[in-house]
């Protein structure tokens, strides 16, 4: 099989004319294009992001959202089935027959009037997008099925990512499943949640755990797969972003196509955030719907540097020309004072996100704000979450804490239309949930308390009784 291209500047050729799908910087002073079938984990020419782009003049787009419905009668063919592949017509990049799937996104948008009381708002009015129940319990299988699909075109047989955990468990998902490459894995040392690891582990990835943090995984990274070829499957690959976008395909799918007024989703390495701007603007292009809604991004307080460079320091895409020395100055005030991501919600515990600048783009997009909110806040909004029945992981609860924030501050009206995006599976990370609900004080702080949580407002502690029946028996009559 054919290695990967490497990056060499000036040897990349660019799409033919007759290309429909081809891959671009977003910058559009620098605009260059390159082929689909080119591994560029950046611009070459100006180190820029890149995007995959559509001449969709050229290419079969449906007239209505509401012709993907027609799908649904082909759920036999598991490309129909796919919650990623049903809307390949949004992401054409490859010929249908050559899409990878193993079953993502069957994952469904349910009515939470209990956590909407909670939030502040009115009944009716706020959604939960539930990407736990993705095969590898995250929404990350979105974007795997998309970039294994690139990584089969171009004949990569090994493919890497540094992760938080969730990106991991899916790589070594898809491997394992497809057997189409083997996964390499760069994990910061005790950065990861356990159910995260025991997944790579168990599909057998080989698992390089990193002396330092999310941060310098994906610092080496992406340095390793350029010196020995591998494909790599983090978020800053474009395709990935392309099979992410279909999160908000179906979100409009279970509103019947309607957009809502806001969709509130964590910020991580921003991969998510970037994908659904990029999904509402190529929508609204095409005319399939009428109006954008709005963006909120949340971080953890933890791991705040979007806040800081959008709401402080006012870091904007200013229509493809931002000022990216705002940026780099903030970097380079991190590295002089050490200051490192620090959060319980381990998978957005990010202080250099990757796609920084096509998060900034979606924000200018979709009108969008963003928030931080507290370890705190956050277990308190995923032990309300988890009350209604939707068990989700510390980060996806980001979201939920940020919509309260936002209601608070009059930012979305209680009447306003939510979705909130949960992104991974509660049993991701039971260590955050047990040390929540404890009711031993000891393993509170030492989980929790040492990171500034005073309280846990909404814990359901586990009653200790003796091994007898009149004991138990009282205990049920007293607590039930
Ligand atoms: N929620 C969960 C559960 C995640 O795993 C991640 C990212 C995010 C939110 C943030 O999403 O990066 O699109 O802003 N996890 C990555 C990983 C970084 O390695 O698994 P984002």
């Amino acid at each position: 099989m054919k290695r990967p291209a490497t990056t060499t500047p000036g040897s990349v050729p660019s799409p033919r004319a007759t290309d429909t799908c081809y891959q671009q910087c977003i910058l559009p002073d620098c605009g260059a294009t390159f082929s689909l079938d080119e591994t560029l984990p950046l611009c070459p020419r100006c180190g820029n992001l890149l995007d995959v782009a559509y001449r969709w003049d050229r290419l079969p787009v449906p007239a209505s959202l509401a012709e993907f419905e027609r799908k649904w009668a082909r759920r036999a063919d598991p490309r129909s089935a796919s919650g990623v592949w049903r809307f390949h017509e949004l992401l054409p990049f490859a010929p249908l027959e050559a899409c990878v799937t193993i079953g993502e996104g069957q994952t469904l948008l349910h009515p939470a009037d209990a956590v909407a009381r909670w939030v502040g708002m009115k009944p009716g009015g706020l959604f939960l997008q539930y990407e736990g129940m993705n095969p590898s319990g995250s929404f990350k299988d979105n974007g795997m099925a998309a970039a294994f699909t690139h990584g089969r075109m171009i004949g990569a047989t090994r493919a890497a990512c540094a992760s938080t955990g969730n990106t991991s468990a899916s790589l070594a998902l898809y491997c394992a499943v497809t057997g189409l490459m083997k996964a390499v894995i760069f994990v910061g040392s005790g950065k990861i949640a356990v159910g995260k690891l025991s997944q790579a582990l168990d599909f057998g990835a080989l698992t390089l755990q990193i002396a330092g943090d999310f941060d310098d995984a994906m610092a080496r990274v992406q340095e390793v797969s350029r010196e020995l070829g591998i494909y790599l499957v983090n978020s800053v690959n474009p395709f990935r972003l392309e099979g992410q976008k279909t999160i908000m395909y179906r979100v409009l799918e279970a509103l019947r196509w309607e957009v809502p007024d806001w969709i509130v989703v964590p910020g991580g390495n921003l991969g998510n955030s970037s994908a659904f701007g990029k999904a509402f603007f190529e929508l609204a292009q095409l005319g399939l719907i009428d109006r954008m809604p709005r963006l909120a991004v949340i971080n953890a307080t933890g791991a705040k540097t979007l806040f800081e460079l959008y709401e402080n320091q006012h870091l904007r895409w200013n229509g493809g020309r931002p000022d990216a020395a705002i940026a780099d100055a903030y970097s380079e005030k991190m590295d002089a004072e050490g200051l490192r991501a620090s959060t319980i919600a381990s998978a957005i515990e990010i202080n250099r996100p990757v796609n920084l600048m096509k998060c900034i783009r979606a924000l200018e997009w979709t009108d969008g704000v963003v928030r931080h909110v507290s370890d705190e806040a956050i277990l308190d909004a995923k032990a309300q979450i988890g009350a209604g029945g939707m068990g989700c992981e510390p980060a996806s609860a980001a979201s939920v804490a940020g919509a309260k924030l936002l209601v608070a501050e009059g930012v979305i009206p209680p009447e306003a239309r939510v979705v909130c995006v949960l992104t991974g599976h509660q049993l991701k990370d039971p260590g955050a949930t047990v040390a929540y609900h404890t009711s031993d004080p000891e393993h509170f702080d030492e989980v929790l308390g040492s990171r500034g949580v005073r309280g846990a407002a909404f814990a359901n502690r586990a009653v200790t009784v003796g091994n007898d029946v009149d004991e138990i028996i009282e205990a049920i009559r007293r607590y039930s």
